[in-house]
């Protein structure tokens, strides 16, 4: 019998309900994006997304369902993403999971939204199973992970300080760039050269896969004041190509490094920012070089949507990794 999840996420700005069958066929992905109403504040602001999670959630749910030709009693179980993220954001997903969960019977599943990220690569690729290595980078998150199993995961590096997506989105500001940063960086990245200025890349010696950004970031910011003070002008394309390619370094070195010291042979990248054109290509380079299967979701799935969550609530459901009608937000959720 074919299995069906609902799955819900509400982490962040995104506003998202899918339908998956047998974890890993998307029936349903859909995604109310509240970009338009963050980007005059140059920035997500907490109260105002819970505020349009709670009004966007019914009819979200409800086009999932519609589209995945399906109603409630069709599913085997809700799925709902409980951390990490900005709490009252969290809570709307939640809430609603568990009003659905307990009004129709259901089991309830809650997912880490890491779990979720790697996951989106399991509907991308039929054929991908665990262990690999994965990179998950995103605005809140730049980790490097052994996924040794479909729920079993170790840490191998992670951010000391800024996310890579959140180093992004800052440097974005500071060109004037607006919200979301990443994607309006990369476009003007494209007519710049990557050498103009040299940014630093730092690292914490072999053996250590941990990444930091506010380094970077401070050199950039720096860098700008020293050539207002002084009357230069500045070329905003070399300078956004210049900061991308010192943190695309550093997360392809450090990667496949922690995927040769674990004698790894796939790596998959995850999160907003494996949707930048420069990582992929630099990864893909790097890929070929060492003999390594490179696996990397489609845009939409790179990004927050609940596709990603399905499968991987559908994973947990299958062990019997329940939640209760307790389950509640956890913004500083660890995988
Ligand atoms: O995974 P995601 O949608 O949300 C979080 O879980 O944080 O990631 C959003 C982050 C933002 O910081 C955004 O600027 C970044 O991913 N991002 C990108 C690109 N597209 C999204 N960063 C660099 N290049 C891109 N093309
Ligand atoms: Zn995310």
């Amino acid at each position: 019998m074919n299995e069906l999840i609902l799955a819900i996420e509400s982490s962040c700005d995104e506003t998202a309900a899918s339908v998956v069958c047998d974890g890993r066929k998307v029936l349903s992905n859909v995604i109310s994006s509240q970009i338009p109403i963050h980007e005059r504040y140059g920035g997500v602001v907490p109260e105002i997304a819970s505020r349009n999670h709670v009004l966007q959630l019914p009819g979200v749910i409800g086009k999932a369902l519609e589209e995945a030709n399906c109603g409630f009693s069709d599913l085997s179980a809700i799925a709902v993403t409980y951390g990490p993220g900005l709490v009252g954001a969290l809570l709307t997903g939640v809430s609603a999971a568990k009003a659905i969960a307990a009004a129709r019977k259901l089991p309830l599943v809650g997912v880490n939204h890491i779990h979720g990220h790697i996951a989106a690569n399991y509907i991308a690729h039929p054929e991908l199973k665990p262990p690999f290595v994965c990179l998950v980078a995103s605005g809140g998150h730049s980790h490097i992970v052994y996924v040794k199993d479909y729920t079993e995961f170790e840490i191998l590096g992670r951010t000391r300080d800024d996310a890579a997506g959140e180093a992004f989105d800052k440097i974005a500001r500071v060109l004037g760039l607006g919200y979301p940063g990443g994607p309006k960086l990369e476009k003007l990245a494209e007519e710049g050269k990557n050498d103009a200025v040299v940014f630093p890349r730092v690292s914490f010696g072999d053996g250590c896969y941990d990444f930091s950004f506010s380094g970077v970031k401070t050199a950039v910011i720096n860098y700008v004041h020293k050539q207002e003070q002084k009357g230069e002008l500045i070329c905003r394309a070399d300078l956004a190509a210049s900061f991308q390619s010192a943190v695309v370094e550093a997360l392809v070195g450090h990667t496949m490094a922690a995927a040769r010291e674990r004698g790894v042979k796939t790596v998959t990248l995850a999160g907003g920012v494996s949707a930048n054109g420069a990582l992929r290509r630099a990864f893909d380079g790097a890929a070929e070089k060492e003999g390594i299967s490179l696996y990397y979701p489609p845009l939409v799935l790179c990004t927050d949507n609940a596709a990603m969550i399905g499968c991987a609530g559908y994973y947990l459901y299958k062990q019997g990794v329940f939640a209760d009608s307790h389950l509640n937000a956890v913004p500083n959720l660890k995988l």
